[in-house]
């Protein structure tokens, strides 16, 4: 079968595009949708190495697990936690270092202790050795099994602002203005107060996630959006690395999905996918 696109014609691959897209009626739903997909990996894999986000975004997913967990739908008391980034220099019992942001969101509500937790260690003096460290560390743990993703409104993955390579590994990097300005609201709104540096998993080292989940939410996302599905494999926005994956699934509400030309196509794929297919 050929589907015809405003780019011209190309082969339906098993009836889906590589990037699956789902289009959700809104944050809660794709939070229930993505929470389903981790609780049934869960179900296959007790110990399974989630890769786990901050940010608003995934919230949504978060709330969803831990109301599955307290329901009795999955056992998550062997699943093991790795963060995508953090901020260099922050203490890492600062209220806004990535891993209280975690311990908070994720392990405290799941009930996982620190122990099941893994991530880079940002207050390291030899900053370059604790990124490396950190990419040993995810591979000696047997990989991350799903790995969720934001995106930012330029398209960056983790902190993989534009233009990071495509084949980069954990590493520091050094934030934005706008970003900063952005993430001032965690800070009291001190600028000051947001650290310069971060330490992000690679887009190299993302790829290597045996499943991608990316959640996108609000007409904000959506330029973002239609460029990491539908525009080339470029550098330029890091999330189009999804393509490059052969499972990446890109969930997104209305506002977000509201500048995909295939929007369309993305809805009557996954309406007719067979349900065991899952995401
Ligand atoms: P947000 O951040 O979920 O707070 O929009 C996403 C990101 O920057 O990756």
């Amino acid at each position: 079968m050929v589907y015809t696109t405003y780019a011209g014609e190309f082969p339906l691959q098993n009836g889906r595009p590589n990037v699956e897209v789902v289009i959700v009626s809104d944050a809660k739903a794709g939070g229930e949708l993505i929470a389903g997909a981790m609780a049934e990996l869960l179900r296959r894999k007790p110990d399974a190495l989630l890769g786990v986000a901050t940010g608003s975004t995934p919230l949504p997913i978060y709330q969803a697990l831990a109301a599955t967990v307290d329901a009795g739908g999955v056992d998550v008391s062997r699943a093991r936690v790795a963060q995508l980034d953090e901020y260099v220099g922050l203490p890492a019992e600062h209220p806004e270092s990535y891993r209280s942001v975690l311990r908070r969101e994720v392990l405290e509500p799941l009930g996982l202790d620190l122990d099941a937790f893994m991530g880079p260690d940002g207050t390291a003096e030899d900053v370059r050795a604790a990124c490396e460290a950190y990419d040993r560390a995810l591979a000696e743990a047997g990989g991350v099994d799903l790995q969720l993703l934001g995106i930012g409104t330029d398209g960056h993955i983790g902190f993989n602002e534009p233009c990071s390579s495509l084949a980069s590994r954990t590493r520091i990097k050094t934030l934005t203005e706008q970003t900063r300005v952005d993430n001032a609201r965690f800070f009291e709104g001190d600028i000051e107060q947001v650290p310069h540096h971060v330490i992000t998993q690679g887009i190299g080292t993302i790829l290597e996630a045996r499943h991608l989940v990316l959640l996108a939410t609000g007409e904000g996302k959506a330029d973002a959006v239609a460029a990491t599905v539908e525009g080339p494999v470029a550098a330029v926005c890091p999330a189009s690395a999804l393509q490059l994956h052969p499972h990446a699934t890109v969930v997104v509400d209305e506002g977000a999905a509201s500048k995909l030309k295939l929007a369309e196509y993305f809805r009557h794929t996954y309406s007719n996918k067979p349900a065991w297919q899952g995401i």
